[in-house]
């Protein structure tokens, strides 16, 4: 069935035996690996869509990620850090647990209390985690925002989450650069009088102005009490916010509760890394986005993890740093993106091959379907054809990995570019429209059947829309929004979104976003945007544009005003390859968009029914505006 039957050695078959029987008990179990502070008394209380685990319980993230080290592990690395521009620095399990209170009780002081939200705009450096873990020792729920983001996008998050305080630093490197972070706050907070102070953390030391509002993180720290005992928090507390976007104009803040987030995470890291006191773990996502969240600072430190935490760009100063990095640090599990991959395949195999990469034992890969020839590639080149390949699928919502291959568990035969199977005590199918399970080897929807601990709680302040946008289109199941199928063997292999989601580099935009973005445009009277393959970045983006009647300007201009809106109103991650300035949409006779044409056309797919198209010369014209790119 497949030539990739490799492991680590691990046959714990009483695992998945104890989830088939009851993913309930099954997960009551796994909870007890944490250390709580009372215990539970009912394990799942499910009023679809909302699940509430460990009910009665309760527990600490920041307690459960470094207090229960100190016996054994203080003077052990958590994060063996690596600056863009060579610095590097070295944190114990007891220097976190200090830093760590210590930020609690400047927090405490600055008014925070439980409940409360802190916004975090920082680059990849530790008071990153740090300020994550005195918001969860509080018991205030952290809301961290990508340092790629632009000053309205951090307005309109900040806006939505009420934040009183916000930590940011001076500047961030990325490629050599300077990334000025606290003007981007500054300019953010402007007229948002509710945030009553803005912590700075000098990262860059470039210079920054700063107002009654701004305390400097050193200053503050320096008199700071580092003792502050973890808040006895309900199971069900919220965690963090975290915005992604979806199928509508405005990002969505994912909210994340306490002991079921925790639950997972300390259990996948475990089956899927295979995770020992030995292992150098090295995750290259962003702390910006979940990947971050879940398996650079929580994941790793459950388990009192040692693990690299990276600053800046993967490709600076050139392809090689990551190579570099595992070299230096020895790192024995590697996780990354597809993306990555793809950039650094393109560089050839000199380049890896110039390192001594052999303290790997296991690889990963997450956020995107992955390549078969980048699998393989990975696999021979970096792996050396001995360390067993997971590609983790799951989302922002999901909390952590929900199909994955789990070489902590068990040995499977490995599929390039198959997630494999569910994790245990999850059922998951590929459905048609109507929710019947369709044949092996067939396209459809991918469906969960029944709730995870990982699970998003709801969307912050909108419960309707959370079982709206989720828990709608099937009745008691949660919808993501992608599409799989499942071989005759049961392994899903993941087709990417069926809704109106672009995966760029592996982040996550709404097309709505972006169309809302440009129609605001003076300029502007419609737009759609869609995603077209491309090689390295997986989508690109590309926008068709009606401009209003008795505009003259030139389309250049018109097209750089666009690009600049972008980067202004959303960030730089949403920049589109082309602007396309057409007379018309297609559009259905009711005036909807037809999006289906616009993906079809754009990924060179037939066309299909166009019975309900209001205007056939839309099509062509899109049609022609693609021939030319091709
Ligand atoms: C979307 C979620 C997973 C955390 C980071 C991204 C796509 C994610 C895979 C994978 C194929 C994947 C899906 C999903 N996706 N992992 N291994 N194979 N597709 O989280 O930004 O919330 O995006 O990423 O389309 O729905 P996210």
């Amino acid at each position: 069935m497949s030539e990739f039957n490799i492991g680590l050695g691990n046959n714990d078959t009483q695992t998945r035996k104890d989830a088939s029987s009851d993913f309930v008990s099954f997960w009551d179990k796994q909870a007890k690996n944490l250390s709580w502070f009372s215990t539970w008394e009912k394990t799942l209380d499910w009023n679809p869509p909302f699940a509430k685990w460990f009910v009665g319980g309760t527990i600490n993230a920041s307690y459960n990620a470094l207090d229960i080290h100190q016996k054994n592990k203080a003077e052990k690395p958590a994060i063996l850090w690596e600056g863009e521009n060579g610095d590097s620095r070295v944190l114990t399990y007891n220097d976190m647990w200090k830093q760590v209170q210590k930020l609690a009780n400047v927090l405490k002081s600055l008014g925070v209390k439980k409940g409360d939200r802190v916004t975090i705009y920082l680059p990849m450096i530790p008071e990153l985690p740090i300020s994550m873990l005195a918001c969860a020792r509080i018991g205030a729920t952290h809301t961290v925002i990508f340092s790629g983001f632009s000053a309205a996008a951090i307005k309109d998050r900040i806006e939505d989450s009420k934040s009183k305080i916000v930590i940011t630093a001076d500047g961030g490197y990325r490629r050599g650069n300077v990334i000025k972070l606290k003007e981007v706050i500054d300019d953010a907070i402007s007229d948002l009088d509710f945030v009553q102070n803005v912590i700075v953390v000098e990262r860059t030391k470039n210079k920054i102005s700063l107002s009654s509002k701004d305390k400097l993180w050193n200053q503050l720290m320096g008199n700071a009490f580092d003792v502050f005992p973890a808040e006895k928090l309900d199971s069900t507390h919220p965690l963090y916010i975290l915005y992604t976007s979806g199928t509508t104009g405005k990002p969505k803040g994912v909210l994340h509760g306490t002991g079921g987030y925790l639950t997972h995470l300390h259990s996948t890291f475990k089956w899927a890394f295979d995770i020992k006191d030995s292992d150098v773990f090295f995750c290259t996502a962003d702390i910006g986005w979940v990947t971050g969240h879940s398996y650079v600072v929580y994941g790793p430190l459950l388990h009192g993890a040692t693990e690299v935490m990276y600053e800046g760009a993967p490709d600076f100063p050139n392809a090689s740093r990551m190579w570099g990095i595992i070299e230096k640090y020895k790192v024995t599990i590697f996780y990354t993106t597809p993306t990555a991959l793809r950039m650094f395949m393109k560089f050839g195999n000199d380049l890896p091959n110039s390192f001594d990469l052999s303290s790997l034992r296991l690889l990963g890969s997450v956020g995107e379907p992955i390549n078969p020839e980048v699998w393989r590639w990975y696999f021979k080149i970096i792996g050396k054809e001995k360390c067993p390949i997971i590609d983790t699928w799951w989302q922002t919502e999901t909390g952590g990995m929900l199909i994955s291959a789990l070489p902590g568990l068990e040995t499977i035969p490995l599929k390039p570019g198959s997630g494999t199977l569910p994790i245990p005590g999850l059922k998951i199918s590929v459905v048609d429209e109507s929710g019947n399970e369709v044949p092996a080897n067939t396209k459809g929807y991918l469906l969960i059947k029944n709730p995870w601990p990982g699970m998003l709680l709801t969307l912050w302040g909108d419960d309707k829309k959370y079982h709206d946008v989720y828990w709608s289109k099937y009745k008691n199941c949660y919808y993501p929004g992608d599409y799989a199928l499942k071989d005759s063997d049961g392994y899903f292999w993941l087709l990417g979104r069926a809704d109106d989601v672009l995966k760029v580099s592996g982040h996550r935009i709404g097309t709505a976003e972006l169309e809302s973005c440009l129609v605001s445009h003076n300029d502007v009277a419609e737009s759609a945007v869609c995603g077209i393959p491309d090689e390295i970045k997986g989508e690109i983006i590309i926008a068709f544009v009606v401009l209003k009647q008795n505009v003259t300007k030139d389309v250049s201009l018109l097209e750089k005003e666009l690009s600049i809106k972008i980067r202004n109103d959303i960030g730089a991650i949403a920049t589109t390859q082309q602007i396309y300035f057409v007379s018309k949409l297609p559009k259905t006779r009711s005036g909807k968009i037809m999006r289906r044409l616009l993906k079809a056309i754009a990924n060179n797919e037939t066309i299909g029914d166009v019975s309900t198209l209001e205007d056939g010369a839309a099509v062509s014209e899109i049609q022609s505006a693609f021939d030319e790119l091709k």
